[in-house]
């Protein structure tokens, strides 16, 4: 059902020092910053040749990153998202199986503008994953 990988997500508590030492450091092309009001975060992609580093840094005092930051206060890996070609059938097929869906359980529109899911990391040894509809 999932296809390719389609960026992993780095939570920082620091977006500026994150872009600098993906730009002059690892020499990656960093995008701009954009903020998401919907999702609590500012993310920054990178592009990699065969995926995307999506930086992620909290926005406003509800983000979801706020806790995560808190336990990892040098920032961690947050989450991976992995493309399916049909988000509906993808959820339909996961809560059938016992997966939990994250939220309402309806896709929102991500950072790519493209319809999200999030699953319950216990659910999934014990990682985040979105899917994206690609
Ligand atoms: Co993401």
């Amino acid at each position: 059902m999932i296809g390719r990988l389609n960026h992993v997500a780095i939570a920082v508590p620091d977006l500026t020092e994150a872009v600098d030492q993906y730009k002059k450091l690892l020499g990656a092309s960093v995008g701009e910053p954009q903020d998401e009001p919907d999702h609590g975060v500012t993310v920054i992609f990178i592009e990699l040749p065969n995926t995307k580093i999506e930086l992620l840094h909290p926005l406003g005092e509800n983000s979801p990153i706020n806790a995560f930051l808190e336990k990892n206060p040098s920032g961690g890996i947050h989450h991976v998202c992995y493309e399916v070609e049909n988000i509906f059938e993808a959820r339909d097929h996961l809560s059938a199986q016992g997966a939990r869906i994250l939220g309402s359980g309806d896709p929102k529109i991500g950072a790519h503008g493209k319809p999200v899911l999030f699953l319950h990391p216990k659910d999934f040894t014990g990682t985040l994953i979105e899917l994206e509809q690609v």
